[in-house]
């Protein structure tokens, strides 16, 4: 048999497929090979049973080491400008986020930073955060606007992910999130400014398909689920998926919203009920666990990842990174925390930053390694998959491969 070959993964010690096979559905493999033709993954397997010679092909030497899917982190506000320390001190005083956002802080004080920033400033500011997360071994990563707070200004954040896609090996997922915070313009209107989005907003959007997705922050405060619906079924009508930032602070009713409406997924759900669980499930909503946010904020409720499992709804794993709530890229770490306060097992948060989180973006292209797929990889200096939840804020891959080309190495 020969086949095409432009680089060839030999030498790994225990490849971690996430196809669903073996004990714990790892579907992993020792001594293994991965051999990667344009792009896609063209042959895995055992080194014993290679079909063709790959002398002559180039090779990368995984060192005995652990291969991963290349991560995915399916819920992020990466792109921003400055940062917030001032209130994380503030907090840590005894203010609350709700308090601190209802005086004009929190996301408000990011969009001014961010209105005032070329929608090339903002990508320069998160080309560094990208960085970090690519020498973890994170290949696509979610990104939301949501800082603009302007119909212009959102349309630059979008603008920002796209020169990032562009510009960046990592592969970047757009998703409008104006509906964040009510903006200064429509203060104590949010219903205004929802319906703003959905005329003015959305359809600019969907015609210069500069987002796939649709979302809203449904939290007192924020938005309710009166507001959100007209606009994330106008939203659906365009051809975007709808997510939904559900029951984080108090609950609202944006899980069910998110059931009712097929959302891709729903993330935070610290204040969900079994009956939201299972209206979840039932709609094949994914669950996103945003470990970061849940404990970056002082007081928060674990969220319940083992009812949620157990109710039978799909767990993605996400940092969240954001600079109020999650100020921190690591992915790794965000599963580890979700095996520790959620309830996960380890292979349950290992699937939720790679086959489930392919699922909560509509990807079937990636988060499993598997002939066909998007040659994405990640390689580590480590003997079994639990180490990477296990070794907390400690993880970096040694070589990350994106759309079958070598794209970080250390
Ligand atoms: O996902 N919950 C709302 N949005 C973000 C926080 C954004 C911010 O504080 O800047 C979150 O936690
Ligand atoms: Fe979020």
């Amino acid at each position: 048999m020969t086949l095409w070959a432009s680089l060839v993964v030999n030498n790994i010690g225990r490849l971690v497929t996430m196809d669903g096979s073996g004990a714990q559905g790892l579907g992993e493999i020792e001594d293994a090979v991965v051999i990667i033709d344009a792009g896609r993954i063209a042959w895995l397997g055992k080194k014993s049973e290679l079909p063709t010679d790959t002398r002559g092909v180039p090779h990368v030497d995984a060192k005995g080491g652990l291969v991963m899917p290349g991560l995915i982190d399916c819920h992020t506000h990466v792109v921003f400008a400055g940062d917030r320390a001032d209130e994380f001190a503030r907090r840590a005083r005894g203010e609350s986020y709700a308090q601190i956002m209802a005086a004009g802080g929190g996301i408000r004080s990011t969009m001014t930073k961010v209105r005032a920033s070329s929608p090339e400033a903002l990508a320069a500011a998160t080309t560094p955060r990208l960085d970090r997360m690519l020498a973890r071994g994170v290949t696509t990563v979610e990104a939301k606007s949501g800082y603009g707070l302007s119909v212009a200004s959102e349309l630059s954040m979008l603008e920002a992910i796209k020169l990032l896609d562009a510009a960046h090996p990592i592969s970047l997922v757009p998703t409008l999130l104006a509906a964040h915070a009510v903006p200064p313009e429509h203060e104590g209107n949010p219903r205004a400014w929802c319906e703003q989005i959905t005329s003015d907003l959305l359809p600019e959007v969907a015609r210069r398909q500069l987002a796939s997705a649709c979302d809203v922050f449904i939290e007192q405060g924020a938005f309710s689920v009166e507001d959100a619906r007209p606009m994330l079924e106008r939203a659906k009508d365009l051809g975007l998926h709808v997510r939904v930032h559900a029951e984080q602070l108090s609950r609202q009713g944006g899980a069910q919203l998110a059931a009712e409406l097929g959302a891709l997924s729903a993330g935070h759900l610290e204040f969900v009920t079994e009956d939201d669980a299972r209206a979840l499930a039932k709609a094949g909503v994914v669950c996103e666990v945003l470990s970061i946010a849940q404990v970056f904020l002082r007081g928060q409720r674990p969220i319940p990842g083992r009812m949620l499992a157990d109710a039978g709804c799909t767990l993605a794993v996400a940092t969240d990174v954001n600079p109020g709530t999650a100020m921190s890229t690591d992915l790794l770490l965000s599963a580890g925390l979700a095996v520790t306060q959620s309830g996960l097992t380890a292979e349950e948060a290992l699937k939720g930053i790679t086959l489930h989180a392919a699922k909560a973006l509509g990807f079937t292209d990636r988060g499993v390694i598997a002939p066909g797929l998007r040659a994405d990889l990640a390689i580590y200096d480590a003997t079994h998959a639990a180490e990477l939840v296990y070794r907390w804020g400690d993880v970096s891959a040694r070589t990350v491969i994106v759309n079958g080309r070598v794209a970080h190495t250390r």
